[in-house]
């Protein structure tokens, strides 16, 4: 992979060293709930195929190809796409190894670009929508899934104690990593507001921009038409 900034090559590295227990620390520390924010997700893509960026160990793409028939995931971490290699055998979904910034696909191919708790991680993030709108086929559609702060000031306390001390805890028992569970409300915390990544998906050119709240805020989907 060529052009990766140090901090893509430190998130790779992060997210390879955690691949082995990502799954089951995922849908244990979310009560399964991001099973369900992946499918409704999912609910609004539409055509024959589908760009799965940061797809990690495929949740996404398994989820999109229930209905999309072409699907391909891509993703920085050789090590999060080994674990999602055993788990997409037998169905029609590629898998890439690069960075969201700088996709290895031709312009206008995919009828949908989705990304599920990826774009928090991506450094350079209006690149990358330039990227996932230049990949996209005019009327094409965007889904951007993500954590964020939740709406409500007396259940944001509640889940802020949850994700920055009883999360990172609990996290670095089970992964044996002592950064990336830490990394996981740090990194809410200077991720851009709603209304500032929908107007950077404006800024970018998408065009029918919406955000909708899922378990109280906890987490956003983003979506928007590529004109
Ligand atoms: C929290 S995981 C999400 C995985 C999966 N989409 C899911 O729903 O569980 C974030 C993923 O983003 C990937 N990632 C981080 N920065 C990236 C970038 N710049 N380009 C592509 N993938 C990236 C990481 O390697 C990791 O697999």
């Amino acid at each position: 992979m060529h052009n990766l900034s140090e901090k893509n090559r430190a998130i790779a590295d992060m997210f390879s060293s955690i691949a082995p227990t990502y799954d089951s620390l995922n849908h244990y520390l979310s009560f399964n709930i991001d099973k369900l924010w992946r499918k409704k997700a999912v609910s609004l893509l539409e055509g024959d195929s589908a760009l799965d960026v940061a797809t990690g160990t495929c949740d996404a793409a398994i989820e999109a190809h229930k209905k999309i028939s072409k699907v391909v995931g891509v993703d920085l971490s050789f090590g999060m796409l080994q674990f999602g290699k055993k788990k997409i055998k037998g169905q029609n979904i590629g898998l890439v190894c690069a960075s969201a910034e700088n996709l290895p696909f031709k312009d206008e191919v995919f009828d949908n670009v989705i990304i599920a708790f990826g774009i928090r991680n991506i450094p350079d993030k209006i690149s990358a929508l330039y990227e996932f709108k230049r990949v996209l086929k005019k009327g094409g559609r965007l889904v951007i899934l993500e954590f964020n702060k939740p709406i409500y000031k007396s259940f944001g306390a509640m889940y802020n104690f949850y994700s920055s001390k009883l999360l990172p805890f609990v996290g670095k028992i089970i992964s044996k990593n002592d950064d990336a569970y830490s990394y996981l409300p740090d990194s809410i915390q200077h991720f851009p507001d709603v209304e500032f990544l929908k107007s950077m998906m404006i800024r970018v050119g998408f065009s029918d921009v919406f955000y909708m709240p899922l378990t109280f805020g906890i987490s956003f989907i983003h979506s928007g038409i590529k004109k």
